[in-house]
């Protein structure tokens, strides 16, 4: 039965595309009508581009899932004597609750430009709801200790020992949320960038489902179940992000906004606590989180951060070259010079010290990896750079994968 559902799934899916394509191109002129708009800066017409088109998108995913909710609960309904899988139900609305609200947080974004604080705090409540439906429906806080470990603690158990780390999970989902929301709008500015990433996660992520449907291969194991509802969600996200980035990509057409990054991260974290795989997730978000960790200092006003990071472009020689932050040392906090000092020794940050009126000036990379792809790679035209970090994106797929079912493999006895 799951896997009939995940057929009209998918067809409900290649349905939303269509919608998606229709109303992309009818709303098109509407955005520009009511001044919804941004300027590309890596163009020489900086020309309006309607922005944020996500919404569209978003829109036409919530109307497919919710025609989608009874589908999985056919069997059941009109039939009084068997229980009804009240927890299934729930999970799929608690998820279909934390994705809603993502939106709306991208599209408040959108229209106000919001601060660090409320991007940070509404995402964290709106991973409650999800969380409380976790916790009731009696789901495994328990994480297996690596075979190793379990040698040393106890050369001769023969069984995996779990440990139940109860809150510490709760707390590690909840950051799981809050992360993946902001991490794609933070890697951002490129023509493509920001669809073409969720897209390459969103795929990567699905095929994980898929093998993992293959490896348990009856439907009757929980294990199933946590992958094919994660699939319900996916192949919707995965089929409108694949119309949003033939729009999105170089020369965008459109842009997908906040409201789409949010939208994508959330969906992206709610299908790995449905699924019960927020660890593995975090393989697939490997550069999203090498450029957090990288943005931490401006992220945290350790070191000046403008209000764009995104590459400069050179109308001349039609390429971007990575952006600049210019400040006085003076204003540089502690933390942020001591970063600055080790970047700089081990090449990960370009930085001139020049005086000007008396005071010692710095001027480094604004801190992406974007910025970092251009100090090692040098001026490329913005297709090019959009083409190595998805083929970063991708090879990060592939070491995800290859982290998952191989190395694991080494470390625990039992791989699911
Ligand atoms: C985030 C980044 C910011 C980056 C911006 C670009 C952080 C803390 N913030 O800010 O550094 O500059 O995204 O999206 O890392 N744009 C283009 N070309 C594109 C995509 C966007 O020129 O391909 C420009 C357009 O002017 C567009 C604007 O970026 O209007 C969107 O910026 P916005 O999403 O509002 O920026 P933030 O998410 O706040
Ligand atoms: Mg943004």
């Amino acid at each position: 039965m799951s896997l009939i559902s995940l057929f009209i799934n998918a067809g409900l899916s290649a349905g939303g595309a269509v919608v998606c394509y229709r109303l992309i191109l009818d709303y098109i002129p509407i955005f520009i009508a009511r001044k919804m708009y941004g300027n590309d800066q890596c163009k020489v017409s900086n020309a309006p581009v309607p922005e944020p088109m996500g919404v569209i998108c978003a829109a036409v995913y919530l109307i497919v899932m919710f025609m989608f909710i009874p589908v999985p609960f056919f069997e059941w309904i009109g039939m009084e004597s068997t229980e009804f899988p009240y927890a299934k139900l729930l999970a799929i609305l608690s998820g279909l609750i934390s994705i809603s609200t993502a939106i709306l947080l991208g599209f408040a974004d959108d229209m106000l430009d919001l601060r660090w604080r409320h991007k940070l705090l509404f995402p964290t409540l709106s991973s409650l709801p999800l969380l409380m439906v976790y916790y009731v429906s009696g789901n495994s806080t328990t994480v297996i200790v690596p075979s190793i470990v379990r040698h040393l603690i106890h050369p001769i158990a023969v069984l995996p020992i779990t440990i139940n780390i109860s809150f510490i999970y709760y707390i590690f989902m909840g950051m799981v949320i809050v992360f993946c929301t902001n991490a794609i709008n933070i890697l951002a500015g490129v023509n493509g960038l920001e669809s073409g990433q969720s897209l390459v996660i969103s795929a990567s992520v699905s095929l994980f489902n898929f093998v993992q449907i293959y490896r348990f291969g009856t439907e009757n194991t929980t294990g199933f179940w946590h992958h094919i509802i994660s699939l319900y969600f996916l192949l919707p996200f995965t089929a409108c992000t694949a119309v949003l980035f033939y729009f999105n990509k170089y020369p965008s057409r459109v842009f997908v906004g906040d409201t789409f990054c949010y939208w994508s991260g959330m969906t992206l974290a709610v299908v790995s606590i449905l699924g019960h795989f927020s660890k593995t997730l975090m393989l697939f978000f490997i550069p999203q989180t090498i450029n957090f960790v990288y943005s931490i200092p401006q992220l945290f006003h350790l070191v000046p951060c403008p209000r764009h990071r995104l590459p400069k472009y050179d109308p001349k020689s039609d390429t971007v070259s990575m952006s600049i932050a210019e400040f006085k040392k003076s204003e540089l906090k502690l933390l942020g010079s001591i970063f600055i000092s080790i970047c700089r020794s081990i090449g990960m940050l370009y930085v001139k010290e020049f005086e000007k009126d008396g005071e010692i000036y710095l001027r480094i990379n604004n801190l992406t990896i974007i910025n970092l792809v251009l100090k090692f790679g040098g001026p490329m035209h913005e297709k090019t750079l959009n083409d190595v970090l998805m083929t970063i994106q991708i090879l990060s797929s592939c070491l995800a994968f290859f982290i998952r079912f191989y190395l694991a493999s080494l470390f625990y006895d039992v791989v699911e």
